[in-house]
């Protein structure tokens, strides 16, 4: 694929991922044993990842789907965080697991957290793919995680720049000359 050429290098093999997803996939049984789960994901990062992770739960999972716009990497306050879609049925009384595709500031997972909270739910856990604990501007607890990552601007298997690269079946650190043009 001639757009993989603006990837610098790899950070997470597609089977790497595939490994660290079905382990992921295993916890979530346990822990969740004799229990349903409503899965939320967060579109439209969250998108791959999720169904990739819910097939790999033994336990009956109900998918869910929010949008909550965001005001990017420069952003503002978590209060100028809206919701475009919300979910489609009431998630009181539900086991509520909230899954993006990276934790990065925690603005977006907090303030949909937050939200969903409200809803009385039985239980509400948060699942990250990826999650980059150095940039973190809210206090924000991720139960699950497939992978730390680095401070660096990660593309694929979900992750987009401009709605660009989330196909590519690998996590890779996207070209600064790709976003920096000169
Ligand atoms: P947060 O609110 O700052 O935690 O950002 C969450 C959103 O920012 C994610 O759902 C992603 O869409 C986007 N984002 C943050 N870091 C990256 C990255 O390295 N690559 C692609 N998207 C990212
Ligand atoms: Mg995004």
């Amino acid at each position: 694929m001639a757009f993989e050429q603006d990837i610098e290098r790899v950070f997470a093999e597609a089977g790497a991922i595939k490994e660290r997803v079905a382990e992921l996939g295993d916890k979530i049984t346990r822990d969740y044993a004799g229990r349903e789960i409503t899965m939320i994901g967060l579109l439209t990062g969250a998108v791959t990842f999720m169904a990739d992770l819910a097939r790999q739960i033994r336990l009956p999972v109900y998918y869910e789907f929010m949008s909550v716009s965001s005001y990017g990497q420069s952003s503002v306050s978590s209060g100028q965080i809206t919701v475009k879609k919300d979910v489609g049925r009431d998630v009181a009384g539900r086991h509520i697991i909230l899954v993006d595709d990276i934790a990065d500031t925690g603005l977006t997972l907090n303030y949909t957290a937050t939200k969903l909270a409200g809803r009385k739910p039985a239980s509400l856990k948060i699942c990250a793919f990826l999650d980059k604990p150095a940039r973190r501007e809210t206090a924000l607890s991720v139960d699950y995680t497939g992978f730390t990552a680095p401070d660096e601007f990660l593309v694929g298997y979900g992750l987009d720049y401009a709605q660009k690269y989330r196909n590519l079946p690998y996590v890779g650190i996207l070209k600064k000359s790709v976003y920096n043009k000169p």
